[in-house]
């Protein structure tokens, strides 16, 4: 169904998205982008489903935008016809969580994918770079809003700046990854915190995720009502019942996504 991608569901409920463009170490072209976007958009619109991960190859998550695609580009055609707001701006839409897992390079275009996702675990290969100076341009998908965010303003503008890579431990250190993992271990690592995130009620693990996106787009006071808001409204799910009673009865929840 897909050229770009393959696509897969483990236990029943984790989607798992794999780039697959092996020759040119999964670059993004538009054909790639368009099957990432319709393939999380059927996941999230999978009631199965209560996860999905993204991940690459053991070499290349993402080596960045195609660059032999973009090089015959001219301004006409990337202002004219909003060259990558289009297919590349799904992944904010996606309500259920979305972890990215990273092997290899993560470089421009890849490195932003990854930062688009909920959060990042790496293997101990992985290298993260936004060189997109090196040829001329600077990020276009959120590269340098999402990095000052994740890694403050010196690591950001170095990153951005020098085009120099970060490995993993540096990463880890810096915030931009949430844990680092053997590179035979990565898939593991990731479905387990997928299936740990599926075991929870979907509806709050949505508004978790809803909860922790709106820090990033409004002030402090703003953001904390949000939250209290969504926190109330978590007490009319059957989940937070069923939750406190378990809690409570020293037994384990069977959440019903309620
Ligand atoms: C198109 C790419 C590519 C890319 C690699 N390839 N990256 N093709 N676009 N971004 C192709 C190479 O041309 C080569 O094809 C094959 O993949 C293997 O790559 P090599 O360079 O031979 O591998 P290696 O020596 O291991 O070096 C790996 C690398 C290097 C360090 C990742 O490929 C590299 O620097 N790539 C470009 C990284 C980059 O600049 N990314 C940012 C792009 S701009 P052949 O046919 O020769 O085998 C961007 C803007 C985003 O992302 C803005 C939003 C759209």
């Amino acid at each position: 169904m897909y050229e770009t991608i393959q696509t897969r569901v483990e236990a029943g409920k984790v989607g798992v998205i794999a780039l697959n463009r092996p020759k040119q170490l999964n670059a993004l072209n538009d054909q790639l982008m368009d099957e990432l976007g319709a393939a999380l958009k059927a996941f999230d619109a999978d009631d199965a489903i209560g996860c999905i991960i993204v991940t690459g190859s053991e070499k290349a998550f993402a080596a960045g935008a195609d660059i032999a695609a973009m090089a015959k580009y001219d301004f006409a055609e990337t202002y004219g016809r909003d060259y990558i707001s289009r297919n590349w701006e799904t992944m904010r839409s996606i309500r259920k969580p979305v972890i990215a897992a990273v092997a290899g390079f993560a470089l421009g275009g890849g490195c932003e994918v990854a930062m688009m996702c909920d959060f990042i675990i790496a293997a101990d290969n992985a290298k993260f770079g936004q060189p997109e100076i090196k040829i001329g341009i600077i990020p276009g998908a959120g590269g340098t809003q999402r990095l000052p965010r994740a890694l403050g303003k010196s690591k950001a503008m170095d990153m951005v700046l020098t085009a120099r890579m970060m490995d993993a431990a540096e990463a880890e250190r810096s915030g931009l990854v949430s844990r680092v993992v053997p590179l035979d271990k990565l898939m593991e690592e990731a479905l387990g915190a997928a299936l740990v995130i599926c075991s929870y009620g979907r509806l709050a693990v949505m508004a978790a995720k809803e909860a922790v996106n709106r820090s990033f787009e409004s002030p402090l006071s703003d953001g904390v009502l949000y939250e209290r808001r969504l926190f109330q409204a978590l007490f009319a799910t059957s989940d937070q019942k069923e939750g406190m009673d378990a809690f409570l009865a020293k037994r384990p929840a069977e959440f019903k996504g309620r």
